[in-house]
């Protein structure tokens, strides 16, 4: 979900509204407004759908107030509606207030509200929360607005960032944050509140990351108060100056934010590299490795854990670790992980990886390995996200701002990273000779170009192979090795975007079940290059082929064998076979990219799905 709110000179409308469209793509499923007209009035309007939606009934507030907030939602509890939507008013209609994540007690505070003459018109936990405040503030005349919220959270348990408006009390905005990101952009004369920075970062680049367990108190007339939840210290912030350009954050003349970042891949997999790798010197500086060697050396085994497209990253980094620096690594949902009482023991790497950084699972997972004493290091794009700053120590992707929901160039950045990570590990404990490691990472200097290639060389034709397919409805994706990951993550896109139901499966295992499946109505991409078992995959495809399934093989450039099986052969630079699943990946992406579009699917925002998904 996306909070966006302002208090200034500008049009609190305008602000909140753009800033909201920024924030669509963390969650989309309803928009809303509030804003404090001149007259003091609270004036809300929401609904059901995006924001253009709530654009269409909302242009009235337009040019009405210099005070506001708004929000863009994933729905958690109760269906998307427009009951449902945010913000949510309090008994006494005096309070507004927007709210991501989950306030996990609300049941029992809504059975003691409802005793004492509360009513409630949505669903929603946040309901609860707006009127446990008007709650306090009716139980004791003296208890003013900020300390009422104050109590309020001192009762919830869960996650949440809160922004909160009172009707009596103009021109201040209460917010507060407890596992959900919250940001505040100092401005000149004018105050931003925001998800991430990117609603704000066109105003001013300076801003206050609200950190865990804090609330603050915004006004005009006296600033930013910041204070803890629990027992109102007051605190001194920490102003940070932003790094992100608008440039960064728009579409820059492609189509979708998907495409965009598809093709940023060749400097995104560079930035990542960039000031690491150092082929001339022949070394990998990793601060974050270096200083905690002894951690890595030691360890008795890494646990990576992780969510979604990240956690196939993941994946990728058990055979690059493994295989090169030989140290055993288990990889695992985080939403298992820490539910079923793992062993972790302080000889214990975790490695969370996380393109937002801000994944409630993972998140609560990483917290279970620290308290049971491992060492816990992040893999995160977004800077300052809240898995980076929990960490004891982590390496930055970035990959640059990624907006399209389903992930593209964070997941080649992520395997980048875990290559540097695996062949510095390997370099150092003796298991990559010298000369392995300087081929290596020659070659890994020269990743960027290979995807550059691939993406002059396949798009036209993947957008051809693509139009073939618009009306499946079914797919699998086969790989062996590290490959066998990277199938899975072209599958994942496939469903994400198109909704076109499709599964990544290890090659040899399709024999084992998939295998009933195929016949001539089964679209199957292979992924096959030269370098991993190839000779293995030639037969997994002579399978697939006495079956009749239409063959879409992803091959090495001058192959024959799976070339002449499949019906569309889409070629990619050879590499080493550690380097395959960044190469291979590329017309993956672009396959589920251009079905979706012909499909006429909102690529950048599919249905039900969030791009930071800060609830469990
Ligand atoms: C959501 C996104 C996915 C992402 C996953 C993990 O489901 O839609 O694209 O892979 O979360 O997110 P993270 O930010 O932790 O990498």
């Amino acid at each position: 979900c996306g909070i966006v709110g302002y208090t200034g000179f500008q049009d609190a409308y305008d602000v909140v509204i753009n800033g909201l469209r920024r924030l669509e793509y963390r969650g989309y499923d309803s928009a809303g407004i509030v804003l404090e007209d001149t007259n003091n009035k609270l004036e809300v309007e929401k609904t059901k759908g995006k924001v253009e939606d709530l654009v269409n009934i909302s242009s009235q507030l337009k040019g009405k107030a210099k005070i506001g907030m708004g929000h863009t939602r994933w729905a958690t509890h109760g269906v998307p509606s427009d009951r449902n939507s945010h913000p949510h008013l309090s008994n006494n209609d005096k309070i507004a207030i927007i709210h991501n994540g989950i306030i996990e007690n609300y049941d029992t505070i809504k059975t003691m509200l409802t005793e004492k003459g509360f009513t409630f018109k949505s669903e929603t936990d946040t309901e609860v929360l707006v009127n446990l405040i008007q709650y306090f503030m009716d139980l004791n005349s003296e208890t003013d607005f900020p300390t009422a919220v104050r109590f309020a959270l001192n009762e919830v348990y869960g996650a949440y960032a809160i922004t909160v408006m009172h009707e009596d009390y103009p021109g201040v905005l209460v917010v507060g944050r407890l596992g959900s990101p919250l940001a505040i952009g100092i401005g000149d004369k004018e105050y931003f509140i925001a998800s991430d920075a990117s609603p704000f970062v066109e105003f001013t680049k300076e801003a206050i990351y609200l950190e865990e367990g804090h609330m603050a108190t915004i006004s005009l007339e006296n600033g930013v108060d910041i204070r803890t939840i629990n027992d109102n210290s007051k605190i001194v912030p920490e102003i940070q100056e932003l790094k992100l350009s608008l440039e960064q954050i728009e579409k820059g003349g492609y189509e979708h934010f998907m495409l965009k970042e598809i093709f940023e891949q060749p400097k995104s997999v560079h930035d990542t590299m960039r000031g690491r790798l150092l082929v001339d010197e022949g070394v990998i500086k990793m601060a974050g490795i270096w200083d905690h060697i002894e951690r890595f050396k030691n360890a008795n085994r890494i646990i990576i854990i992780a969510c979604g497209t990240s956690w196939h990253a993941g994946l990728i980094g058990e055979y690059l670790i493994e295989e090169y620096a030989r140290i055993p690594v288990e990889v695992e949902y985080a939403s298992e992980f820490r539910y079923r009482n793992p062993i972790i023991t302080d000889k214990d790497v975790v490695i969370a990886i996380s393109q937002s950084g801000e994944t409630a699972d993972t998140m609560a997972a990483l917290k279970l390995a620290k308290e049971k004493g491992a060492f816990i290091y992040g893999i995160c794009n977004v800077v300052d996200s809240s898995i980076a700053r929990i960490t004891d120590a982590g390496s930055y992707t970035h990959a640059g701002p990624e907006i399209g929901v389903a992930s593209t160039k964070a997941f080649t950045a992520q395997l980048t990273i875990l290559t540097l990570i695996a062949f510095k590990l390997g370099k150092h404990n003796g298991n990559l000779g010298n000369a392995d490691f300087m081929s290596l990472i020659a070659e890994l200097d020269a990743i960027p170009k290979r995807i550059e290639d691939v993406l002059s060389s396949t798009h036209e034709l993947v957008q051809n192979i693509a139009k073939d397919f618009v009306g499946a409805t079914n797919f699998l994706y086969l790989g062996r090795g590290y490959n066998y990951p990277a199938a899975l993550e072209g599958a994942l896109k496939l469903k994400e975007i198109s909704y076109i139901h499709a599964e990544g499966y290890p090659a040899a295992e399709m024999k084992h079940g998939p295998i009933a499946l195929i016949d001539e109505n089964m679209p199957i991409v292979i992924i096959a290059p030269k370098k991993g078992h190839y000779d293995k995959i030639v037969s997994n495809v002579q399978e697939i082929k006495a079956r009749k399934g239409k063959i879409i093989a992803v091959v090495n450039r001058g192959d024959t064998q799976v070339s002449a099986m499949a019906d569309y052969v889409i070629e990619i630079p050879e590499t080493s076979e550690c380097f395959s699943p960044i190469v291979a990946s590329v017309p993956l992406q672009l396959l589920a990219y251009y079905i979706a579009v012909y499909r006429g699917a909102n690529v950048d925002q599919p249905r039900n799905l969030a791009k930071s998904v800060t609830v469990e």
